[in-house]
């Protein structure tokens, strides 16, 4: 089946977006796992940028834009559903009040007010005893999420957007920079433009940083015999909120919990939820329980979204949204289809790139000579200034700043591995799966011995003679990386290798391997001989990198495939990764300034005298090699040239 626009993910990211591209000409397709479990169903509703105290200024603006988008955007639906029996969202401009049991510092909240004892009761009667005042964030709200969500369904159904539910998505198919259809358990579809809106389920898909972050709810009902609403305004307390619908239920949350995908409701979370709403409006305590549920939501490490273009051309992401999915909806909807059908990126946009997680540490740039300040009042450029900007290396959507990988084979000791690895400011780490599995010599402690929150690992298929048994291993290294923390890691290093004296890659068992590892969503990375047709055949298959040897593995031959690699580089849409057999830092440098764009180097440091230093070496000519490589070198000629030119010399 073919569209304009493919979203995957039915919540209200995906929905809300749905329907704008719709709106604006795009025939849409949502394809939708489960609707039931999206986070959109178990959230409150809450539209409180100013009560949730953001900190981050580009998230704050971005939760301002979307709520005061709110009023306009419930009314277009409502529109667009009029006659049908979905059309309330319940968006109300309630207000949210904060009451605290402590005295504040004055914040400088120019949209918060503060009441004390006095005026907070008169807002709000039956407060707990200990109140002591609160801050009155005016422009709040909230919105009935659930009838929020049931009315975008309905209002997309009636604009002709194909809602396709009970659909998995199990791999995004790319092939040179671009995505070429998405498999699913009901087969293959295809679209010119695909938009990943996944939430919490989304790193199942691609390598992004996004993890559920558990929520417990409940709900409790306003008794019969009260025949006025207790309450009337959201109230937002610490770790804790209550929101008052006009339809007699309250809803009372959240936990917020890092347990995975770990259902239920627990007595722990559901008593503290409980015991907090009781202390700050104890009548609580005798209204009837009418439910308890629980959801998922989408959480990065600084938990704002991921929004904006992917690596690949026809691929947007729109996910992460973290506590403030049902909040931003109506900006996230804007914004993406401005980017989608007029390519006009919002600024604020690139304060939500992806590209932000690239990791930490990053290959240094050697000792910058700063130039002495000119006499004459110009400042002189720094050399910083001339340094030309390089782009990080972009493998599968990651973003790495280091162009230099290496291993942890060969090394005397550990302790020499972890200095090498540090010295090499490398970012990348490949490791043996069998070797770690067997406990190989070197190859134990490799969990604690270096630092997997900083350290990408690219698990490697190494001693595998047949594709088969790659696949095999690939499968174990995904397991590997979760259980050192790198839930979304889906990288691995293909070697399929049945010779032992030349450790020459299978290039039909590769290609086999690599073909099943993209379909089961893999970023495969082949290690293969430097054959352009093999690498452009791999490209075409959908694999992330292609890694040519420089020689045999382990042979410090150097580059002895100059003349093919330079074809692969020329050709090649994906990142080139010279891989083996370069045996001291000029060849890794000359490898850079042929163009390719990262280095796997482990032999030639780990049996180098001393290996941490040589690391270093290996760091610095990556650099160097690169940065030749963007400044351009000068043209060979036949003949000299002589470096001072001779015009303008008095002669005679
Ligand atoms: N937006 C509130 C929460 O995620 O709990």
């Amino acid at each position: 089946m073919t569209s304009d626009v493919l979203i995957i993910g039915g919540g209200i990211i995906g929905l809300a977006c749905g329907v704008e591209l719709r709106l604006r000409g795009a025939n849409v397709t949502v394809l939708c796992r489960d609707f039931t479990a999206a986070a959109s169903h178990a959230a409150a509703g809450m539209l409180a940028p100013d009560a949730e105290n953001i900190p981050n200024e580009a998230m704050l603006a971005l939760c301002r834009r979307s709520r005061n988008l709110y009023l306009d955007w419930t009314q277009k639906l409502a529109e667009l559903t009029t006659g049908k029996d979905l059309n309330n969202t319940g968006y109300w401009s309630c207000g949210i009040l904060a009451p605290v049991y402590q005295q504040p510092k004055d914040t400088g909240d120019k949209t918060a007010y503060w009441l004390d004892q006095d005026a907070i009761n008169q807002y709000q009667p039956g407060l707990g005893a200990d109140v002591v005042g609160g801050w009155w964030y005016p422009e709040d709200g909230q919105v009935d999420n659930r009838a929020l969500i049931k009315v975008l369904r309905t209002a997309a159904d009636s604009l002709g957007v194909v809602f396709q539910d009970g659909i998995t998505v199990e791999a995004i198919s790319q092939q040179q920079g671009k995505v070429i259809g998405v498999q699913t358990n009901t087969g293959l579809f295809r679209a010119d433009h695909y938009l990943l809106t996944a939430g919490a389920w989304v790193n199942q898909l691609l390598p992004l940083p996004v993890r559920p972050r558990k929520g417990q709810m409940l709900s409790l009902r306003v008794p019969d015999f009260l025949t006025e609403l207790p309450l009337t305004r959201v109230l937002f307390g610490e770790n804790i909120y209550i929101v008052p619908r006009r339809n007699r239920s309250i809803i009372i949350g959240a936990t917020n919990e890092d347990v995975e995908f770990t259902a239920d409701n627990t007595p722990g979370g559901i008593q503290n939820l409980l015991q907090s709403a009781i202390r700050l409006y104890p009548q609580l305590e005798n209204y009837p329980i009418q439910e308890l549920w629980w959801g998922f939501r989408p959480a990065t490490p600084d938990e704002l979204p991921i929004l904006g273009h992917s690596d690949c051309d026809n691929l947007t992401f729109a996910t992460g949204h973290h506590r403030n999915g049902i909040l931003l909806a109506p900006i996230t909807a804007t914004l993406i289809a401005d980017l989608i059908c007029e390519q006009k990126a919002d600024p604020l946009l690139a304060n939500f790139h992806y590209s932000r997680f690239s990791t930490v540490s990053s290959t240094t740039i050697p000792m910058l000579i700063h130039a002495t300040p000119a006499t004459n009042g110009h400042r002189n450029p720094e050399i910083s200034d001339l340094i030309i900007p390089d782009s990080p290396l972009v493998i599968a959507g990651k973003s790495f700043k280091s162009r230099l990988m290496t291993g942890t084979g060969k090394y005397r000791h550990i302790q020499e591995m972890q200095q090498s690895v540090t010295a090499s400011g490398c970012q990348i780490v490949t490791v043996a799966v069998r070797r770690v599995q067997t406990n190989a010599p070197g190859h134990e402690g490799l969990a604690e011995a270096l630092d997997w929150s900083k350290i990408w690992m690219l698990p490697n298929t190494a001693g595998c003679q047949t594709a088969e048994e790659a696949i095999r291993v690939a499968r174990l290294g995904r397991e590997m990386a979760k259980l050192l923390g790198q839930e979304d890691n889906n990288f691995v290093k293909l070697e399929v290798i049945p010779d032992a004296k030349y450790l020459l890659p299978d290039p039909i068992g590769t290609l086999q391997a690599a073909e099943q590892l993209v379909k089961e969503g893999f970023a495969v990375l082949p290690y293969i001989n430097a054959d352009p047709m093999l690498a452009k055949r791999l490209e075409e298959v959908g694999c992330a990198t292609v890694m040519p040897l420089a020689a045999p593995i382990g042979s410090g031959q150097g580059l002895k495939t100059t003349a093919n690699i330079q074809i692969i580089i020329e050709n090649a849409k994906i990142p080139v990764v010279v891989d083996a057999g370069i045996g001291a830092p000029s060849e890794a440098a000359e490898a850079m300034e042929l163009g390719a764009d990262a280095l796997l180097i482990n032999s030639a440091i780990a049996l180098a005298e001393n290996a941490p230093a040589m690391a270093y070496a290996m760091n610095l000519a990556t650099v160097a090699g690169r940065m030749a490589y963007l400044a351009g070198r000068m043209p060979m000629k036949n003949y000299a040239s002589a470096s001072s030119p001779l015009t303008g010399t008095i002669t005679g």
